[in-house]
């Protein structure tokens, strides 16, 4: 726990990056990186199943591309109404480091159709708002971002004050850890998807994960950082076997329940189901798993690599394929884990696990989601999703 250190996320820790480094090989379509964040010095403390807290900064050239919309130097004192601050900040400092670029609202809109002199401006703004537009509206502001809005208004010559107050605090952002504090008691290991994409005819980024991958100096201690203490973790009874389901970057915390358990001296079965788009280029960590299977550490890995067939193979497929392996693990007593895309991923798996659940211990759908009741009553199936 961090409860003896003087660092938290109201007074975050300036942490350096001892290591960033690609996780995908070349012609992956995706880049995850994995990062080792160095916590020396700073009293805080971590176990398995925790999340790091990061502080980003914004792109400079977009924060540019801003002030010089709205011909400002950037020196201009401004209090934006989100962040109830008790004295001005720059609007370079607010725009950096305090407000969200993202996610415009109908608010701004509404500001911009009134504040607009061009009788053309004025009119695109007004067919914007009317009750009918609704959806058109949606997706005008689902593609930009506020610099589009500067770009593509520009006679509604809002002043800095007035663009801040429409923006939202640019929240911290959470990755799992992926590392045991018993294996790296000074580090947290993380693995991050780089958001990265176009809207708008624009190149957009993920303000954090490109801000770690882009924008960082590795070695330089200037990355605001707090430990979020987390319920999710391996069980304190190393002797309880452990199923893990994590696809993509769901795979984090299970780096460090593996590491956690071997370090610990665990003697329950480890079983992981991992996913991703291209066995030869997105299985990351591979090297880990490898070792670990070989060393018996792992009990048992399945894989569900989406893209290296026709036909679409997912993490639940493969608990399907063992069903009734996976159910004799659950009526010994397993934990079951999930970690990764919430919106689709956890629920399918959710689907999948009621299924084996009903087929293989003879329950009807009562008797089922009664089974999944207890399970996680009995914090046996856990979720750290997103
Ligand atoms: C408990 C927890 C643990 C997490 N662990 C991890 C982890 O281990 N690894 C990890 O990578 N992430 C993890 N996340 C997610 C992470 O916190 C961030 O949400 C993620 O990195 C994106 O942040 P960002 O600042 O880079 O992007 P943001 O600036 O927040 O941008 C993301 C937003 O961009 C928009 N967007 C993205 N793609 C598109 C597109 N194609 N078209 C249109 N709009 C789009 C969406 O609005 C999306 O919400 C975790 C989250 C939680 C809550
Ligand atoms: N907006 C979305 O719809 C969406 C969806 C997933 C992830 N994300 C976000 O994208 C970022 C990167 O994701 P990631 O690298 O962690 O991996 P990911 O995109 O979640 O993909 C990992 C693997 O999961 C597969 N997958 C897709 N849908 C699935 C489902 N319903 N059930 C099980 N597996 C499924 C993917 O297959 P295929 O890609 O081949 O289908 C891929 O093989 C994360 O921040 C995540 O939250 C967004």
């Amino acid at each position: 726990m961090s409860d003896d250190s003087a660092y938290s996320k109201d007074r975050p820790f300036l942490a350096h990056i001892t290591q960033s480094r690609m996780l995908n090989k070349p012609g992956s379509a995706k880049e995850t990186r994995h990062f080792e964040v160095s916590l020396a010095g700073s009293g805080l403390s971590y176990k398995a199943g925790d999340s790091l807290g990061v502080f980003a900064e914004n792109r400079k050239v977009e924060v540019d591309e801003i002030l010089a919309a709205l011909e400002a130097s950037g020196d201009e004192p401004v209090s934006p109404v989100m962040l109830k601050l008790p004295a001005p900040i720059s609007l370079r400092e607010a725009l950096s480091s305090r407000l969200a670029l993202k996610s415009p609202t109908r608010k701004v809109i509404e500001t911009l159709a009134e504040r607009a002199t061009s009788p053309d401006e004025k009119s695109r703004l007004a067919n914007l708002l009317v009750p009918e537009a609704k959806d058109v509206l949606g997706s005008f502001l689902f593609e930009r971002e506020f610099v589009d809005l500067l770009a593509e208004f520009p006679s509604a010559r809002l002043t800095p004050q007035e663009l801040v107050d429409h923006m939202r605090k640019l929240m911290p952002r959470l990755y799992s850890i992926a590392s045991s504090p018993r294996a790296h008691p000074q580090d947290v290991h993380l693995t991050i998807a780089v958001v990265r994409y176009v809207t708008n005819h624009r190149e957009r980024v993920g303000a954090c994960s490109t801000y770690l991958a882009d924008r960082v100096a590795v070695g330089q201690p200037t990355v605001p950082v707090f430990v979020s203490h987390s319920h999710f973790g391996p069980p304190d009874d190393g002797a309880k076997d452990v199923i893990m389901v994590g696809p993509g970057t769901g795979i984090a915390p299970f780096r460090a329940f593996v590491q956690d358990r071997i370090a610990s001296g665990a003697t329950g079965r480890n079983w992981l189901f991992f996913g991703d788009q291209h066995r030869a280029t997105d299985f990351l960590y591979e090297e880990d798993w490898s070792a670990w299977l070989a060393a018996g550490r792992l009990t048992r890995l399945d894989t569900a690599f989406s893209r290296d067939q026709l036909l679409k193979v997912y993490v639940q497929d493969r608990m399907r394929d063992n069903a009734a392996e996976l159910w004799s693990w659950l009526k010994g007593g397993a934990y079951f884990y999930v970690c990764g895309d919430a919106k689709r991923m956890a629920k399918d798996v959710d689907t999948a696990l009621f299924d084996i659940i009903a087929q293989q211990g003879g329950l009807d759908a009562a008797g089922a989601a009664d089974f999944i009741k207890q399970l996680k009553k009995d914090r046996r199936y856990q979720r750290d999703v997103y």
